[in-house]
């Protein structure tokens, strides 16, 4: 079964006070994104890893690609103006050989090999998998201020990447919302809206999204944790 990652790095980080989009942000010295990289590094069953990109990134990409030891082919491509267009232009990257297609963000570089792995060996069973982790707070809704609806937290889930497809289940769901003016914040939302079934399985609370200046400071003290299990850093 051969594998092809797209790694979603187009945006830019709105959200958070740096100068530098959030996925070059150094950590421990190593840019987020190569944090990635270097743990995807250690998949047998991936074949290729496809980055999209803001344009203006390109180079400093390049750049660091060059001065780092990963063995898998990474090749770039120009992303869009949405994580969703960013995925889609990888999408047509593919290999055509690739049975299984990874999604997962650059702003999750803390994600473990076990994990991936796991992701990999459902899918291949199940045909559409999201990680995810139970959420720990009560989550309502509010409008203008004011609480409109409890949820039931039993049935909430935080869902993160990796999102991991059969190759016709991914690519017929980028298809349809293109045709129907479909639109999600994550690729499972596009195989929901495409009448596929998505298995949640175990993701980790440590696989968090940097989204807040806050997440630096947590995504340290994690890979403080991870520190003797992948020898790289
Ligand atoms: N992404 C992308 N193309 C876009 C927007 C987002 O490839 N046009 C990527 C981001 O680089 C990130 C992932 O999708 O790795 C998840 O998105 P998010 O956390 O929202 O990142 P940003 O969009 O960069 O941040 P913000 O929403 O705060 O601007
Ligand atoms: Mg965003």
């Amino acid at each position: 079964m051969s594998v092809s990652i797209i790694v979603p790095a187009a945006g830019k980080g709105s959200r958070m006070n740096t100068s530098a989009a959030k996925q070059f942000l150094t950590l421990r010295g190593i840019p987020v994104i190569v944090h990635l990289l270097k743990r995807i590094d250690m998949l047998d069953e991936v074949s290729g890893i496809i980055v999209a990109l803001h344009e203006k990134e390109l180079d400093n990409f390049n750049k660091i690609i060059k001065n780092t030891a990963v063995t898998k082919r990474v090749r770039t491509v120009t992303g869009g103006n949405t994580r969703q267009e960013s995925v889609r232009a990888a999408l047509n990257l593919v290999d055509a050989g690739s049975e299984l297609v990874m999604v997962h963000d650059a702003a999750r570089p803390l994600v473990t090999p076990a994990i991936l792995r796991d992701a990999i060996a459902k899918t291949k069973e199940l045909g559409a998998t999201a990680a995810a982790v139970p959420v720990k707070d009560t989550i309502k809704e509010v409008e203008g201020g004011v609480v409109t609806k409890t949820l039931d937290r039993s049935r909430l889930y935080a869902i993160q990447t990796p999102q991991t497809f059969l190759y016709e289940i991914i690519t017929q769901a980028h298809e349809n919302a293109v045709k129907n003016g479909i639109t999600g914040t994550d690729d499972a939302a596009l195989v929901e809206k495409n009448a596929q079934k998505v298995f949640v399985i175990s993701g980790s609370y440590d696989n968090i999204k940097i989204t807040t200046n806050e997440d630096i400071d947590l995504a340290e003290s994690i890979l403080h944790k991870q520190r003797n299990l992948f020898g790289y850093y």
